[in-house]
């Protein structure tokens, strides 16, 4: 016997791995805490919508069958939804196997990917996976995407530029006009992916989305999400919209059958309902945290999503600590003493106030 064994690509072993938030019992077990609140994955603490359900223990009945891989159904609902048409959409297993397929089918050595930073970690995580060197853009000082930035630090080899709208982890938007600039200024070669996974939280009157612009421009794709509002996160279903000719040039880089028919009943039970209760609770939250913060003399980016980013005045590592002691498990992204926090029921937006002031000794 010998120590040798398979070699992966070197590239890959810097990947610093998708850490997901720790689940809830782990924290519970490790402080002897009975109840303990996750606020660390901005999921959606209502769950599916009414019917999703049935719709998905329907559908699980026919797991013998392969799932409809042109997923027509679902792609004639979302292009009714968003106006544009079947061929304008390209679903997959979550935004994140959509968001990998265009990393593998525009990357690999030669080419670059420019993201802002801190944003969705996973541009950078796929940027290593697909060969592709990446390139961090910092934030504006009011924590937003900086469009003009990002459009200088393109290289000749850059092929591939990510916009997170509004962005994770900070809540911060770039409004329709400004997205609309950026797409004027990027090369027609380039392809502007925008993330739009909480796009349905947004209310500010200038954010908007830019479906209706990728479907008449090669170079742009939109991204959405049900994991978010919709409350399908351990469904994995998400999609593209953009032109039928990128959707099908990415679509080469994605396995078959990579939508479950479950996923598939669930998104499209979800689909009739209306938004707009669970993004006013969703505010309401907002605006309970956001105050909060104030009252304490706590900083934070205005948000414009389901979380809120703010300076906590305590070492990241050391806030999530003291924070998950008292029950409440938060998101540190090792960025000084920054924290992001997602909002959850009302009792639990009022148990994360209570911690923090007790973490803060008010
Ligand atoms: C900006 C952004 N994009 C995409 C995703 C991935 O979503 P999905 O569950 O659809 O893979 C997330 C998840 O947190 C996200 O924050």
């Amino acid at each position: 016997m010998t120590d040798e064994r398979p070699q992966i690509r070197p590239r890959l072993l810097e990947i610093d791995r998708y850490r997901p938030g720790t689940p809830a019992e782990v924290i519970a077990a490790q402080y002897g805490l009975n109840e303990v609140i996750k606020l660390a994955s901005n999921e959606n603490p209502d769950g599916p919508f009414p019917g999703v359900v049935e719709a998905v223990a329907g559908a699980v009945e026919r797991s013998n069958r392969y799932p409809d891989n042109s997923a027509a159904p679902l792609k004639e609902e979302l292009a009714k939804r968003h106006g544009v048409l079947p061929e304008n959409i390209f679903p997959g297993a979550g935004s994140s196997a959509v968001l990998q397929c265009i990393a593998l089918a525009m990357g690999g050595a030669g080419t670059s990917a420019v993201y802002p930073w801190p944003s969705f970690v996973l541009y950078e995580i796929l940027s290593k996976i697909a060969g592709t060197e990446g390139v961090r853009v910092q934030l504006d000082s009011d924590h937003r995407v900086d469009l003009d930035v990002m459009v200088g630090a393109m290289r000749h080899d850059t092929n591939l530029v990510y916009v997170c709208n509004p962005n994770n982890p900070t809540g911060t938007y770039r409004s329709r006009d400004d997205m609309l600039a950026l797409v004027d200024a990027v090369a027609p070669s380039v392809l502007v992916v925008v993330d739009e996974a909480y796009a349905e939280y947004a209310i500010a009157p200038d954010f908007g989305s830019l479906a209706n612009v990728a479907v008449h421009r090669p170079n742009v794709l939109v991204l959405r999400t049900f994991s978010k509002i919709y409350g399908l996160a351990a469904l994995r279903i998400g999609y593209a919209i953009g032109h039928p000719e990128t959707l099908a040039d990415v679509s080469r880089a994605q396995t078959p059958f990579t939508v479950t028919t479950a996923a598939q009943a669930g998104a499209l039970a979800s689909l009739p309902h209306d938004l707009a209760g669970r993004r006013e609770t969703n505010r309401t939250g907002v605006d309970l945290i956001e105050h909060s913060l104030s009252r304490l003399g706590v900083t934070f980016a205005p948000s414009q999503a389901n979380f809120v980013w703010f300076d906590s005045g305590i070492e990241g590592e050391e806030m999530y600590r003291l924070l998950a002691r008292r029950g409440v498990v938060v998101r540190n992204y090792g960025i000084g003493s920054w924290i992001r926090v997602t909002i959850g029921s009302a009792a639990e937006n009022q148990a994360f106030i209570v911690a923090l002031e007790g973490v803060l000794g008010s």
